[in-house]
């Protein structure tokens, strides 16, 4: 066991995303163009086994989380063969983020392999809305998903819910009632300025203040301790089951209690989502760089951590790449 890594600030960071591939299925509006984007070539992503290798390297380095993201991480052939070999590493807290198009088909082979939980992309109830949100008519099919994810047994169930204002903001009370009749937590993320077209605004931000503010006139909310998240999570007080959350990465920046890291689906390492530098982990590995060189360039890596992202500055700068080439 290595020590862990600790940045500047003395922030320790110990929950790892790891994308597999930029590629997805939908094509949600606050992320990528109707055309998609020009994907990486296969041959630059990371194999399973460079993935297994680098994990492990990081369990040393004190990572108790590991969460499989994209793009669309079920895109991924034979995905399932990837989290038993992670499980087998004894990875301590194991889940996924997909979009659940696939899931109706993946859920019981995932949770077989060792998959724990799994956050799920809805943006709406409405199936016309659902459909202008993610230019895919799928709705059903993701419900259908998060059934057999149920019946599955992988639990909590999350979804994700990204609130655009003039898009979705009305149904942020409809979820509150959907999240009371199935026991799943709804988490409402602010939008950020990570779309690949720029449509971002701060005028099309819903703070989440608004949104918990709403819901509450409906369903009061009793907020719950929820360790070192960054959502704010809370159940309701009248003891119905499921619960909201919300990340309220734009209107209350969550950055000085970060424990977050991660790896790009071609193997880039990155300190924060909007992080301007990232430190080449596929060139090491396939250099036939040892245990020790991966996790020198980690820890020097983190220890260059900034404080945080400075959407809400003058100097912003957008990263290069967007959320589904950086991994969500
Ligand atoms: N702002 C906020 N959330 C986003 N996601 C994708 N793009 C954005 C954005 N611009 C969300 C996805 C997914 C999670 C990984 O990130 O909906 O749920
Ligand atoms: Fe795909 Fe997720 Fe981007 Fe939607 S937000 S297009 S599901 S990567």
């Amino acid at each position: 066991m290595r020590a862990p890594l600790v940045d500047r600030f003395g922030r320790v960071a110990d929950d790892l995303r790891v994308s597999l591939t930029d590629r997805c299925n939908f094509r949600c509006t606050y992320c990528m163009p109707a055309e998609g984007l020009a994907w990486l070539p296969r041959s630059d992503l990371l194999t399973y086994e460079e993935i297994e290798r680098l994990v492990g390297v990081f369990l040393d380095l004190g990572v108790r989380t590991v969460r499989l993201t994209g793009g669309e991480p079920l895109l991924r052939r034979g995905v399932e063969a990837l989290v038993s070999m992670l499980a087998a590493r004894g990875v301590p807290d194991l889940s996924m983020t997909t979009n659940g198009l696939l899931l109706a088909e993946k859920a019981e082979a995932l949770a077989a392999a060792g998959l724990r939980r799994i956050n799920v992309s809805v943006d709406s109830l409405l199936r016309h809305r659902f459909a202008e949100m993610t230019r895919r008519d799928a709705l059903e099919r993701v419900l259908d998903g998060l059934r057999a994810a149920e019946r599955a047994g992988l639990a909590p169930i999350k979804l994700n819910c990204v609130v655009v204002r003039g898009t979705n903001e009305d149904e942020v009370v409809d979820f509150a009632r959907f999240a009371r009749a199935t026991g799943y937590q709804v988490r409402f993320i602010e939008f950020m300025p990570l779309d690949a077209e720029e449509g971002w605004s701060r005028d099309r931000v819903v703070p989440s203040e608004e949104v918990l503010a709403a819901i509450g006139r409906v369903y009061p909310l009793v907020p719950v301790d929820h360790g070192p998240e960054p959502a704010r999570v809370f159940c309701f007080a009248d003891g119905a089951p499921g619960g909201v959350g919300v990340i309220a990465s734009v209107s209350e920046p969550f950055c000085g209690d970060c424990n977050r890291i991660r790896i790009t689906a071609d193997g880039q390492f990155r300190t924060c989502l909007f992080a301007l530098e990232e430190t080449d982990l596929r060139r090491l590995l396939r250099a036939g760089a040892d245990d020790d060189q991966i996790a020198g360039a980690v820890r020097e890596a983190v220890a260059r951590k900034w404080a945080g992202h400075r959407i809400n500055e003058a100097d912003f700068v957008r990263p290069a790449r967007s959320m589904s080439m950086i991994g969500g």
